[in-house]
Parts: C-alpha cells; structure tokens; sequence
C-alpha cells in the first residue's frame, strides 16, 4: 500500500503541490474537506499546481484543461483523460493519502 502522510493543515481553498517517490500529487481542501488527485495534466507532463483552482475546478497552465478535483474528472479539453484521484483521511494531526487508488 502506498501512501502520503502530510501533517499541515490548509485553508478553505487553499492548494499544495506533493511529491514522494517521484508522484506527483494536488492536495486541496475545499468546503472543509480534503481532496487529492494526481498534479500531472492527462494532455501532457505539466504540474496542475502551476494553474488555477476555482471552486473544485483547477485549469491546466499550458492549454486550459479543467478537471474536478474532488474526482479526477476531466470537465473540457485539449485533455479527455480523466486524471487519478486519491482517498484522503484524516488521523489525529496527520493527513493520509492513499496514492493506489
Ligand atoms: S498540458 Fe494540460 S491541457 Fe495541455
């Protein structure tokens, strides 16, 4: 089982960019709750961090693809791959993300 642990906290609407083990991961918490999907855009290897998160959607820098980020899913293109999105929890100080899915 694979898994990021981060113990920060964030804001309402506030985003991180992770890396461990060369995976690239956008934590956000949105409405109280976390989110995590993967940070590389499914157009090509560019970090979605770099672009702009408004509501649950964040846009690719590069070309302007959006995805949910409270799914993964792909909301317009150039992009139409969905990208991997990623259990998140909560214990004690810690944030848990499982990155396998
Ligand atoms: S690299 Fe993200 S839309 Fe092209």
């Amino acid at each position: 089982m694979s898994e990021i642990r981060v113990s920060q906290s964030l804001e309402d609407g506030e985003s991180i960019a992770l890396k461990e083990d060369g995976q690239h991961v956008l934590l956000c918490k949105i409405a109280g709750q976390y989110h995590a999907v993967s940070d590389i855009c499914s157009h090509a290897r560019v970090l979605l961090s770099k672009g702009r998160l408004r509501g649950t959607t964040i846009t690719c820098p590069l070309h302007g693809a959006r995805f949910d980020v409270t799914t993964g899913k792909c909301l317009g293109g150039p992009a139409f791959l969905d990208i991997a999105s990623y259990t998140v929890r909560e214990d004690g100080n810690e944030l848990i993300i499982a990155t396998d899915g």
